[in-house]
């Protein structure tokens, strides 16, 4: 997959995309990352890419002319069809569906904005989708495109080393994921659930399972309502809810009988 980044700062998005996952997924050719700095393509001696608004207001708004410039080098690069993202707080929220839906495709231009924004006419013509990453602001699209970066580059296949790993994350199913533990088994913060150590993978899958429908239901309330559980899941879900409530035998969140950290509800 190649992705096209046109910002200010393409080395912020390139220094975010060095390390890990991503790191290891531009190494093993899965994803190549390139940047296009707007200014290389403004005119004037001082190379300005933004003036006052019309209108008056605060702040500057970026110029069309260095950004489609620098659209039509990154498109031109690459005879791939690509889709153009601006990300922008006034975009469709990002979530895993759609990051699974811009992983699949071979392209994608990523446009940052800075300052009060791009004038409107460049995202009118130029511009095929907007997305935010949250009901925030940010001073610059950048964080905001390496975030698109990191979601997708790390479900390109053979970017993990383990691909169930991403399969079994929290919203694939549109639940959270259960909880995790590694060594030691006994500690001073709290001891393994005794399940996971059982051996038993039915019983460690029904747990986990519980455990996810648990926790999405007590954070993400929003979640249970979307996702249509069968009928084994919502008697898990009830089962957790009891012995959440004492009422049955088995540890309901995470946290161990004795002495394990406080499971923290939202
Ligand atoms: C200071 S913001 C401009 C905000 C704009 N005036 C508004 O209120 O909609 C500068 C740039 O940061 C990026 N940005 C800010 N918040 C973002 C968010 N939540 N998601 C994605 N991009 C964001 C956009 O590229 C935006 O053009």
């Amino acid at each position: 997959m190649r992705i096209d980044v046109i910002s200010l700062f393409p080395e912020f998005i390139a220094q975010c995309a060095a390390f890990g996952v991503v790191g290891r997924a531009g190494e093993r050719g899965l994803l190549a990352l390139h940047g296009w700095n707007p200014r290389d393509y403004a005119e004037g001696n001082y190379r300005r890419v933004d003036e006052r608004p019309f209108g008056g207001g605060p702040g500057m708004v970026m110029l069309i002319e260095p950004l489609r410039a620098s659209l039509k080098a990154a498109r031109e690069a690459d005879p791939r069809p690509a889709k153009v993202i601006y990300l922008s707080p006034q975009g469709a929220p990002l979530t895993q569906a759609k990051v699974r839906e811009l992983a699949a495709r071979e392209r994608l231009i990523l446009l940052c904005g800075r300052y009060e924004g791009v004038d409107e006419r460049l995202i009118q013509a130029e511009v095929d989708e907007e997305i935010s990453i949250g009901d925030y602001v940010l001073s610059g699209g950048e964080l905001a495109a390496a975030v698109v970066v990191d979601a997708v580059a790390r479900l390109q296949d053979g970017a993990l080393n383990d691909a169930e790993s991403a399969v079994q994350d929290s919203f694939e199913d549109g639940l959270l994921d259960c909880p995790h533990y590694t060594r030691p088994v006994e500690h001073e913060l709290g001891d393994v659930p005794a399940v996971l150590m059982s051996g038993n993978h039915a019983e460690i899958a029904r747990w986990r399972r519980m455990q996810s429908l648990g926790r999405t239901w007590q954070r993400r309330a929003d979640l249970i309502d979307e996702a249509s559980l069968s009928k084994a899941d919502r008697k898990l879900l009830d089962t957790y809810r009891a012995q959440l409530n004492g009422e049955g035998d088995e540890t309901p969140d995470a946290t161990p009988a004795q002495s394990g950290p406080k499971s923290r509800n939202c």
